[in-house]
């Protein structure tokens, strides 16, 4: 990735993060994804009063470019404003597996910023019909 690219994806990851609904957490997060086709999509935490709901920013991101008819994730960033960067969860690590064949994750927060690939921190995700 060229690196205005990637300059545009971090900028739209931390817009992001400023339009996040975490008044129980407080713990704002904000992602934006990089498709093959070159567009950004944005998205940010979205929690409810029923904890349990709450949707992470990086699939906010991811399902907006899905739904936008986005099938393939080369790149995902993701900002907090804390000291160390956030590596996103589980679930959404398995959700960019679906939608990716291991992208860039770029972990940005206020004084250090990572750069992992998918495999790395999610080394066996599930996909149908694959055996290890
Ligand atoms: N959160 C994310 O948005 N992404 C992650 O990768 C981890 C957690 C959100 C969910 C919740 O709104 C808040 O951070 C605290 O867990």
């Amino acid at each position: 990735m060229d690196r205005l690219t990637r300059a545009r994806l971090i900028k739209s990851a931390r817009a992001a993060e400023k339009r996040a609904y975490a008044p129980y957490s407080r713990f704002p997060v904000g992602a934006a994804v990089l498709t093959r086709s070159g567009k950004i999509y944005a998205g940010a935490n979205v929690e409810n009063a029923s904890y349990g709901l709450t949707v992470c920013a990086e699939r906010t991101a991811i399902f907006k470019a899905v739904s936008a008819g986005e099938k393939e994730i080369t790149a995902i960033a993701i900002f907090t404003a804390t000291e160390q960067p956030t590596p996103p969860c589980g679930a959404c690590l398995q959700v960019l597996n679906e939608f990716s064949t291991n992208p860039l994750i770029i972990l940005v927060s206020r004084k250090k910023i990572l750069t992992f690939r998918l495999r790395q921190l999610l080394p066996h995700g599930f996909k149908l019909n694959d055996t290890l």
